[in-house]
Order: C-alpha cells, then structure tokens, then sequence
C-alpha cells in the first residue's frame, strides 16, 4: 500500500484496481469481489493517477478498464457515500471523472455482469465498450435521492435520444445487453468468458497503430465537445454533493445497507 495525496485528501493505492502493462496496453482491472467492484476514494485516486500517468508514459498507448465475467461493478461504495461523503472538486472521485474525460489516447472497457451508478457513466467516456451478454447497465441516481453524474445529463441524451435517456436517468431501470447495444453505449455482445480476451485484442490491434495518429483523430472527434462535459460534471457534482448531505439519499443508503424498502413517504 503506497500513500497518495489527493488534492487535500490523503488515500491508500489498493490493490482493489489490479495493473497491468503488455504489449503497450495498460489494463486496470477492479477486483473488490467481495464488494461486488463497489468504488472507493482509494479505488478514484489510483485510477486516476493510472490515467494520469498512462497518458504520459510512451510505453502506454491504449487503456482497458475491466471487471471479472460476472461482475463489473456496483457504483460508489455506499458506505463510504453515508460516512465519507466526497468533499469538493479535488476529491478522487472528481479526479477520477476529469481523467476518464481528458485521456488523450485510447480507452477501451470491457463490461459483464452489473454496471451501476458509475460503472456505467464512465463508459461515456470510453472510445470502445464491450459487453458480456449478462451486463446491465443502469443509472439509478434517482432512487437514491441523487442526480445524475459524469456528464451523464449531457451525453445520455445525445447517446441514447431523450427519450431513453429519461427512462435510464429518471426511471433508473437497467438497460440490458442488446439494448445497450442498440443504443450505441456498447460497440459488440459478447459470451462473458470471451468478453476481457475479446477487448485485449482489440487493444492490441490499436496498440498497433500509430499512436499520434489515434491521438489527433480521438482529440479531433471529441474536442469541440470537451469544454462542456467538464463543465456539466462539475454542475452535476456541486448538486450531487448537495443532495449526498440530503434525507432522500440518506435514507436510500441506510435502506440499502439494512436490506429493505428505502421509505421516501416523508420527504
Ligand atoms: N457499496 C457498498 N457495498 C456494496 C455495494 C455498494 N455500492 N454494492 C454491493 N455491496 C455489498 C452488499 O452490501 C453486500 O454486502 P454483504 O455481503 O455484507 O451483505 C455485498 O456487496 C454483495 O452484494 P449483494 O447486493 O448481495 O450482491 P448481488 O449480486 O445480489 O447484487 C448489485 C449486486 C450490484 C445488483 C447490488 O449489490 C446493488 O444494487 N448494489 C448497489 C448499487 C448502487 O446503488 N450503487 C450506487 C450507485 S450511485
């Protein structure tokens, strides 16, 4: 466990992210089974110092973020939402959203099982998702009293049409595999036992490429966009940190981790 300063707070590098660098492919693979890959503000800051550093680093040219076939991850831990709410733009969550949104070079995921809160958002950010036929991808910001994240409000509705955006972001139900892949959040359906190979070839085959070529093309598809999903995270992060401090989310936190039926009837 390596110490790590995180823009006023202090975390610990976990080995909860696993890496590992081949043939010019970083992977990051969450691997808090125990959990069910629930993020952490130790999980945000290696993340994001991974991004950080995989950006600058000649030896990296393409990035895979992977869970395992049956899990890719629960969203933000939510204890650490009841207890340890993130604190202000610095905080690694915030870091974590900034890298995913600026990584210059390729970034690829590769997607089984549930993908909540955050496990899907951040795909709005990857040049390329593949799924396992068993991924659920759903944003359930409104059940728990929250608002939608990671430029989600913006890139859903252009993604998806409003329409679908409304029924993922105000509904929060899941969108399955083939539903997501006709919505254009995914690139291919997988079996999941092929899913994490399919996505290292992928990477490899971009790896391949010429990296300034990969480089100018993903700056110039995503450029003129940039500005405004970073401005949009940090309104959606001013009014989600707000309504993490609120009875509503309270309430679905403690519902969550009691096991039962959240009880909004009184706010
Ligand atoms: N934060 C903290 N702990 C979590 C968690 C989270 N986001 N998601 C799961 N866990 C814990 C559970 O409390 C449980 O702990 P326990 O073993 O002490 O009881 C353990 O992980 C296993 O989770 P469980 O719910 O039993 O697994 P499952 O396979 O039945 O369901 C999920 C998986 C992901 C569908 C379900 O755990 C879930 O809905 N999690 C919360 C998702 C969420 O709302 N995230 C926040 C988004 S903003």
């Amino acid at each position: 466990m390596m110490p790590a300063t995180t823009g006023g707070d202090t975390v610990t590098a976990t080995q909860d992210i696993l890496q590992h660098t081949e043939g010019g492919v970083l992977t990051l693979t969450l691997n808090r089974p125990q959990r069910k890959n629930a993020l952490t503000s130790a999980m945000y800051a290696t993340l994001a110092e991974a991004l950080d550093r995989a950006a600058n680093d000649a030896a990296v040219r393409v990035v895979v973020i992977q869970g395992q076939e049956a899990m890719f991850s629960a969203g933000n831990d939510i204890e650490e939402f009841l207890h340890q709410p993130p604190a202000g733009t610095d905080s690694p969550v915030f870091r974590f959203l900034r890298a995913i949104a600026t990584f210059p070079k390729p970034l690829l995921a590769a997607v089984c099982g549930p993908a909540v809160g955050i496990g899907t958002t951040m795909l709005f950010h990857c040049d390329l998702v593949y799924a396992g036929d068993n991924a659920a991808f759903s944003m359930p910001f409104v059940n728990l009293g929250l608002c939608a994240e990671g430029a989600s409000s913006l890139i859903a509705p252009q993604m998806f049409g409003y329409h679908r955006a409304a029924e993922a972001l105000l509904l929060g139900e899941p969108i399955y595999a083939e539903a997501a892949l006709e919505v254009g959040l995914v690139n291919k359906v997988l079996p999941p036992h092929e899913t994490n190979g399919y996505t290292q070839q992928v990477a490899r085959k971009l790896a391949a490429k010429p990296l300034t070529s990969l480089v100018e093309t993903k700056r110039l598809m995503k450029g003129a966009q940039q500005a405004a999903v970073l401005q949009r995270m940090a309104e959606e992060g001013a009014i989600f940190g707000r309504m993490l401090r609120e009875p509503a989310a309270k309430e679905a936190f403690a519902a969550f981790l009691e096991k039962r039926t959240p009880d909004f009837s009184r706010l």
